[in-house]
């Protein structure tokens, strides 16, 4: 991506979550940059309702594409503000602030435009779950992927315990809960865990790379095959094989499918509306 021409700043999103978007042909790519770098960009309450806010506006925005997600500074996160949850009062309180959190990530997760974290540092706790609940996983090499809240007596509570065993072995993602060690970036792509592992201050370039050639790509396919990978997981094969088959009924009728067969068909190259 030619950052040189992003456009920065959102009215709406907070200072703490900056989205830049991309011109990329008639659409555009967006990072979504978490920005509390003095604190390594952990999730407090207001992090987490800058990017909740930011996550909503994308939703909305047929203009994007893709996303890229990344952090300022040195980390990509450190996870949940300790010094903010430890002063909470009880469990319930704890349980309203991780319901924020996992709330949040589940929307990101569930955007119909696909979502790359680009991870360059530390990506612990949160910060993994952040990465876990993105689509693709691009890391740079001195990233870190980790899961430490046992150490703090807690678990991974805003997804890590569900969405790491998904995408990694599930020995891998036990040895991660359960130790609290971190894996590093070439472990993680052995494990497929990150599409490609890339020298310091490549990865948002690569992240941007990914999200351009996705953001050329018909977007409500993009939207549907993304929905079915990710509900198809949880649901009996059968059920999946139903709501594929209408899901790819209602895109025969789309003027994208139009556009992507006459184009094939006439030797040129497609231009998607999402229509
Ligand atoms: N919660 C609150 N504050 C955190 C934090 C967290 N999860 N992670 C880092 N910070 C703060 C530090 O307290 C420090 O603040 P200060 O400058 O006011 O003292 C600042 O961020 C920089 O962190 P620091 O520890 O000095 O950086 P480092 O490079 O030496 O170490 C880590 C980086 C990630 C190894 C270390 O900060 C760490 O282990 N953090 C906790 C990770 C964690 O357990 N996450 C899961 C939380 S549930």
């Amino acid at each position: 991506m030619d950052r040189s021409a992003a456009v920065v700043s959102e009215p709406k999103a907070s200072d703490l979550v900056r989205v830049a978007r991309e011109p990329n042909g008639h659409a555009q790519v967006a990072e979504l940059i978490l920005n509390r770098a003095d604190k390594l960009n952990t999730f407090d309450t207001a992090l987490t309702d800058a990017l909740d806010t930011a996550v909503a506006e994308l939703r909305e925005d047929r203009s994007v594409r893709a996303i890229v997600v990344a952090g300022e500074g040195k980390a990509f996160s450190a996870g949940a503000d300790i010094a903010e949850f430890s002063a909470l009062p009880d469990g319930k309180a704890f349980g309203d602030f991780l319901m924020r959190l996992e709330g949040t990530f589940a929307r990101l997760s569930q955007l119909p435009q696909p979502t790359i974290a680009a991870v360059h540092g530390v990506a612990y706790g949160g910060g993994m779950e952040l990465a876990l609940a993105c689509d693709f996983r691009i890391a740079e090499e001195r990233a870190r992927f980790g899961l430490p809240e046992i150490k703090l007596g807690i678990l991974p509570g805003a997804g890590g315990t569900q969405r790491a065993p998904r995408l990694l072995p599930r020995s891998v993602a036990l040895r991660l809960i359960l130790t609290g060690e971190p894996m590093g970036a070439e472990e993680a792509l052995r494990h497929g865990f990150v599409e490609e592992v890339l020298p310091a201050g490549e990865g948002r370039r690569a992240a941007g790379e990914l999200a351009a050639r996705l953001a050329a790509l018909p977007p409500l396919a993009i939207a549907a095959a993304k929905r079915l990978v990710h509900e198809g997981a949880d649901l009996p094969l059968d059920q999946g094989l139903l709501f594929e088959r209408e899901a790819d009924i209602e895109l025969f009728d789309t003027a994208d499918r139009a556009e992507g067969t006459s184009a094939f068909l006439e030797k040129r190259e497609p231009r998607f509306h999402g229509r």
